[in-house]
């Protein structure tokens, strides 16, 4: 039987899933090609991740910086969005998974929106894994939004719920593929004390065994979060 989602220890782990466009024209294809084989990974992806503790995933789909990119190529990107919900959506609700989506809404082409908004109502109660998809999303945009929003006296658990968004957390564990090791503006605030993992494989070679990888490191990892290491403690405290 499929636990509710309260039963579980939270584990939020979030991707940037960096490297389609290299992937594509190193297979002598096109970047949009290289985006096309990106939606499978985040298919096996997807699949693999409630099986290894995953309560939610928080994938980098497309940031506001993208809309610097050639008009075809942000095109596919959003066409992409729009078949990953038409060919997966159902069955993802179906599986028990909710569906959130992060970012701005108001330049996603005609019906798109309206799309995202009714899985959203149609996942709601989804306790098998939260999928968050962060599409024309900003972090520095949600902080701003957020600390406009509530204003000089915001305490920062006030803070904490605002910028997170539904379905938000702290990230337990930060995935980026494609060779880069940086953050290009996602999740700043909720990755404070995630772990980083970062790897030289593209997005499209992303396999569930390199997610396995990845969450079998951060299972070796002692966070401490400011404090001393707990083996530490009862000496220093002597
Ligand atoms: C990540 O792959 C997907 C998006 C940013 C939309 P890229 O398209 O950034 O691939 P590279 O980094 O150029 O290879
Ligand atoms: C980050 O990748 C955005 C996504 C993966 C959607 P980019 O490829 O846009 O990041 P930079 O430009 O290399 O920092
Ligand atoms: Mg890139």
């Amino acid at each position: 039987m499929q636990r509710a989602r309260e039963d579980r220890v939270p584990f939020h782990v979030a991707i940037i899933m960096d490297g389609n466009g290299r992937w594509g024209l190193g297979q002598s294809l096109t970047r949009s090609d290289g985006h096309r084989a990106g939606v499978e990974a985040l298919r096996r992806t997807v699949e693999a991740a409630p099986g290894l503790g995953v309560t939610t995933l928080t994938v980098f789909a497309f940031s506001c910086d993208n809309w610097r990119r050639p008009a075809a190529e942000v095109a596919t990107l959003m066409e992409l969005l729009a078949a990953y919900l038409a060919r997966d959506g159902q069955r993802l609700v179906a599986e028990g998974v909710r569906l959130v989506m992060l970012g701005r809404r108001d330049r996603l082409p005609a019906g798109l929106a309206a799309e995202v908004a009714a899985f959203e109502a149609m996942s709601a109660e989804g306790g098998r894994m939260t999928l968050r998809i962060a599409f024309d999303y900003s972090s520095r945009a949600a902080i701003a939004a957020a600390a406009r929003a509530l204003g000089p006296d915001a305490t920062l658990e006030e803070l904490d719920r605002l910028i997170a968004g539904p379905g938000g957390s702290p990230v337990d564990l930060l995935i980026r593929t494609g060779a880069e090791k940086r953050l290009s503006d996602f999740l700043l605030w909720e990755c404070a004390y995630a772990e980083l993992w970062f790897t030289e494989r593209l997005w499209p070679q992303f396999a569930p065994a390199d997610l396995e990888a990845a969450v079998g490191d951060f299972h070796l990892r002692e966070r401490r979060f400011g404090a001393i290491p707990a083996t530490a403690a009862p000496r220093a405290a002597a």
